[in-house]
């Protein structure tokens, strides 16, 4: 059974690729052929990742799903969140997004925040909207090389590092990403 991931990251399918079940191929828009850029024009996370979803499941009709994912923070009533790669700006750049995010914080104590992802799934003749979240707190300095984005100003709760600091194993387990693939498996666990 073949289900394409809305996504150009082969990294992000191959992560995936090793949680599923092997009676399912995870393809990638590469390699479907598919080498457009599918515009995120929604104004949410959930928005977005049924746009990426729709795109697919419309021109091909083949099982799909897409993802979503930002930072939300609570006092800055959920921004960037969906806006998260762009936040200060087009070019997508990561320092001046933190510095943003630090400048309107303007030195909260412990500001709380949280990572989420949506994906939106096409799969066996029905459609799911999953969500996995994972909170912790805004810090004012970066710490650790590891993971990307925000990472290095994020502290998972019940932790004293930062996401950079903690890396992959610990982001698979307790990371949004993580959590949404746990509620996709149970789908196609059901659906095998
Ligand atoms: P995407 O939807 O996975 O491409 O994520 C959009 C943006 O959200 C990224 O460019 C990052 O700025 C931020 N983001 C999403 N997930 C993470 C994460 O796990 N760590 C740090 N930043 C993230």
């Amino acid at each position: 059974m073949k289900l394409i991931f809305a996504t150009h990251n082969a990294h992000k399918v191959a992560e995936l690729n090793q949680l599923l079940p092997k009676s399912i191929k995870l393809l990638s828009l590469n390699d479907i052929g598919c080498h457009e850029e599918i515009e995120e024009t929604g104004k949410s996370l959930e928005e977005n990742s049924k746009i990426k979803a729709d795109f697919i499941r419309n021109k091909y009709g083949l099982d799909c799903f897409a993802d979503d994912s930002g930072l939300e923070v609570e006092l800055l009533d959920g921004a960037p969140g969906v806006y998260s790669a762009r936040y200060a700006g087009p070019n997508k750049d990561m320092e001046a997004n933190i510095q943003k995010v630090w400048s309107e914080l303007d030195g909260e104590t412990n500001p709380k925040a949280w990572f989420r992802t949506v994906f939106y799934v096409y799969f066996s003749g029905k459609e799911y909207e999953l969500a996995g979240r994972v909170e912790g707190t805004i810090i004012f300095e970066k710490r650790g090389t590891g993971g990307f984005g925000y990472d290095p100003i994020f502290v998972p709760k019940g932790y004293q590092k930062t996401f950079a600091e903690l890396g992959e194993d610990v982001k698979n387990k307790i990371g949004h990403r993580a959590i949404a693939t746990q509620s996709l498996l149970k789908i196609v666990k059901q659906n095998c």
